[in-house]
């Protein structure tokens, strides 16, 4: 069996990372399970560069099989933001996902619904101590509504609505999430690219 260490502190990123892997007989241990505590710096300039990062500083210091994901949502009226900086957006002022989301509701205030387009995006990187690399890109669009909408999933989601659902990735399960989110559609193309 495949096993890869995740490079990432998130709880929710590795549920959802292992429930997906795991149809494709894949095990996702966290960092932590193989030891590495660190918690690498996120300094570049695209999702690219960062899931780059992260996979490499987590693979250096457990010397296993590591896949990283960087992710975000960008807003087309605040052109592109908060993208790289999703998980910080607001700075030390905004310390919880709720935080982040009232930020981006007020900076949103008075936009109308035609332009509050949106995507979420999700970069995933594998590396191994041999030298292999894959980079795997995802998208999801929706919209940003004016107030949340359901309690699961984490981050931007009660306010990201996704039209083909006709809700909010909030109001979804995790398995309907899972099949269609950023995430899923990068893991996809990762596992195009490794297994198949
Ligand atoms: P990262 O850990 O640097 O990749 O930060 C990603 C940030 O983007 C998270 O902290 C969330 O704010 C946001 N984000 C990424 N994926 C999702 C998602 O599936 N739902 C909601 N927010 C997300």
């Amino acid at each position: 069996m495949k096993k890869f260490v995740l490079a990432s502190n998130n709880a929710h990123k590795l549920e959802e990372l292992r429930a997906m892997l795991e149809t494709y007989g894949a095990q996702v241990i966290s960092q932590r399970d193989a030891g590495a505590f660190i918690e690498p710096e996120e300094n570049g300039a695209t999702f690219e560069e960062n899931s780059y990062l992260k996979a490499k500083a987590i693979m250096d210091a457990c010397g296993m099989p590591t896949i990283a994901d960087d992710s975000g949502l960008m807003v087309d009226a605040l052109g592109g933001a908060p993208g790289v900086y999703s998980a910080r957006y607001g700075g030390d002022a905004n310390k919880s996902d709720a935080d982040r989301v009232a930020y981006l509701l007020e900076n949103l205030r008075g936009v109308p619904e035609d332009k509050r387009g949106a995507k979420f995006v999700s970069v995933i990187t594998m590396l191994t101590p041999d030298g292999k690399k894959i980079v795997a890109r995802g998208e999801c669009a929706g919209r940003i509504l004016t107030e949340r909408f359901g309690t699961s999933g984490f981050g931007y989601d009660p306010v990201f609505y996704y039209p083909d659902a006709g809700c909010t990735f909030a109001q979804m399960s995790a398995e309907e999430k899972n099949r269609i989110s950023h995430r899923a559609r990068a893991l996809q193309e990762f596992v195009k690219q490794a297994f198949l």
